[in-house]
């Protein structure tokens, strides 16, 4: 039994997450975790809300709520949508925790005392009007590269310019709109992290088996240009983690706060803490998941994210690790995805643009989303969904293949032998050749979620699926039954058995239509085959079942078009 520790890339507070969110790192992540606690693995799963920074502060601003207000609410409104989509997280936790405060404020004195840390005196933007520094998002202004006169201050969306809130023409605040700003020196703590660029490197180096993805933009970052920067790890706001040195103040620093991509990924590991608090456990329970010196040698760590990520995870967040000097356990393989597009553009959480969690809830259940997501996850190059491709997907595979397949036979054998697997006749060559081919589907399909492609995962499923109608098609129990009823029921009884094995495998990707099935069958404690064979002789002539309500149904050519004018635009 191997211990696998997973996150997902913890997402922003700002509003509910639309489809391109999700199939990037949570359920991706969720596959990957169902599928190993199938295979008896000892899973820790963990995602949380990423609260700090600007856009945390600017959301609630625009609902008119404190902060840590908004952010309560939002947590909870992610939660749920979370659990929506089955996302079994062990704990969904907030980078705003205690745990995170003090974790935070520790490696900062770690580091700190590993002289990885200088102050730097900078120069920043700062609002008469408004009081306060204004950090990039804060300020506006004219484009200097292209004139767009609606340019952030740290970059442009016109002509995506990387900017310097300096570099804008006529800047303003985009708290009151006031033009009366000013440079003021403040100071900030750098970490050194181009110091570390040879570990880094020789880290990354190392690790062959991660996907070109990941590993093209680390190399990017760390090459590219003036190669890694020291970055900056303070900023002039008031909502965040404190500026501490362990839990020591730290001179000069009184009123900043962390930058949120410090404290974001530490959140990984004070999450594991928010768990152990919540459930009652002991700090050695959550140590051996992320201490190499208290168990965790053992651990295989897997993190989940979109691309723009990966820069902070094959960097930043290693940096502050061996940085620190301690034994905390570093990644072991980062899975990263492209984009998903919309209908012929982009998703866009400003103009509504797309689907979002809720909204997709509102249409259909989960495992439809979840299905068409990942079997068309953004791998090797960007995805896009359309509508047309997600009836087809639907229709096809989950109402045609496999919501049929189990309609037929358990309806067929209700008619025909009442709700019980029926008894008598034997297996033949057909059962014998469909075995061998599931035997060797079934290898595939494992190798390929051992190896997190999740394309060719589902792929394999859907071949597992299509391989049980074949053959029920070439069976034809209701043909073969009015000569051979003995037969027929020898038939039925596989395929029964065929249904209880596709709630096994396809728990991953579809749980609820699963579970739905394994219900049906009677076999709710079914496990993960050994091998097709033994498994298809689990229910035995005489169990009963029951036939399930329709699994899937399919998405009319009415509601299709309907949707994708629904979501064409802004959301209301
Ligand atoms: N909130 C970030 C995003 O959605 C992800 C943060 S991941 C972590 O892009 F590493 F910082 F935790
Ligand atoms: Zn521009």
């Amino acid at each position: 039994m191997a211990r696998i520790l997973i996150t997902s890339a913890i997402p922003y507070i700002n509003g509910i997450k639309h489809l391109g969110n999700l199939v990037g790192s949570q359920l991706p992540a969720d596959l990957f975790a169902r599928y190993h606690r199938a295979r008896g693995d000892e899973v820790m799963f963990l995602c949380a809300t990423d609260e700090h920074g600007t856009p945390a502060e600017l959301a609630a601003t625009k609902a008119g709520q404190p902060v840590a207000e908004y952010c309560a609410e939002m947590w909870e409104v992610q939660d749920k949508l979370g659990k929506g989509f089955g996302l079994s997280f062990d704990h969904f936790g907030r980078s705003s925790s205690d745990q995170n405060h003090k974790l935070t404020q520790y490696f900062a004195g770690k580091l700190a005392d590993a002289g990885l840390i200088r102050e730097v005196d900078d120069q920043q933007m700062y609002s008469n009007t408004d009081g306060r520094f204004l950090p990039d998002r804060y300020v506006e202004g004219t484009c200097p590269n292209c004139g767009f006169e609606d340019a952030r201050g740290d970059q442009c969306d016109n002509c995506t310019k990387q900017l310097d809130p300096v570099d804008l023409i006529n800047p303003r605040s985009t708290i009151s709109g006031s033009t009366d700003l000013e440079m003021r020196p403040t100071k900030h703590l750098f970490l050194g992290q181009s110091t570390m660029k040879d570990q880094l490197e020789a880290w990354i180096d190392s690790k062959n088996d991660w996907p070109i993805l990941t590993t093209s933009i680390a190399k990017k970052w760390l090459n590219d240009g003036d190669g890694l920067q020291d970055r900056g790890i303070t900023r002039d706001l008031d909502w965040g983690i404190p500026v501490k040195r362990g839990d020591q103040d730290w001179p000069g620093m009184e009123g900043k706060v962390f930058y949120v991509w410090f404290d974001a990924p530490i959140e990984y590991i004070a999450c594991a803490g928010e768990w152990a608090e919540a459930n009652g456990k002991a700090e050695a329970d959550w140590q051996r998941w992320w201490r190499t010196d208290k168990g965790a040698d053992d651990v295989r760590y897997v993190q989940f994210m979109g691309k723009d990520n990966v820069p902070f995870h094959t960097l930043s967040f290693p940096a502050t690790i061996l940085g620190s000097g301690e034994p905390w356990k570093l990644v072991d393989y980062i899975k990263s995805f492209n984009y998903l597009n919309y209908d012929g553009g982009q998703f866009s959480t400003s103009r509504g643009r797309g689907i979002f969690m809720d909204q997709a809830l509102e249409i259909l259940p989960s495992d439809y989303w979840r299905w068409w997501l990942l079997s068309h996850a953004p791998e090797s190059s960007d995805s896009e969904f359309t509508w047309e491709n997600f009836q087809q997907s639907v229709n096809k595979d989950l109402a045609d293949v496999l919501g049929n397949f189990v309609s037929r036979v358990t309806k067929f054998c209700r008619s025909k032998f009442g709700e019980t697997v029926p008894t008598g006749g034997s297996y033949s060559e057909q059962e014998e050749a469909l075995i061998k081919e599931l035997q060797e589907k079934l290898q595939f399909y494992q190798a390929h979620m051992e190896a997190i492609e999740i394309r060719k995962s589902a792929s394999y499923l859907r071949a597992i699926w299509v391989a049980g109608n074949e053959y029920l098609q070439s069976a034809a129990p209701w043909a073969v039954y009015k000569e051979d009823p003995e037969r027929a029921a020898a038939i039925v009884r596989f395929s029964l058995n065929l249904i209880r094995l596709y709630a096994v495998l396809s728990a991953p990707f579809i749980p609820d239509a699963s579970k739905s099935m394994l219900t049906a069958m009677n076999a709710d404690g079914a496990e993960w085959p050994d091998t097709i064979e033994e498994a298809l002789g689990a229910l035995e002539a005489g169990q009963e079942f029951t036939v399930p309500e329709n699994l899937f149904r399919k998405i009319t050519d009415d509601e299709r078009e309907e949707w994708q004018e629904k979501f064409a635009g802004t959301r209301d």
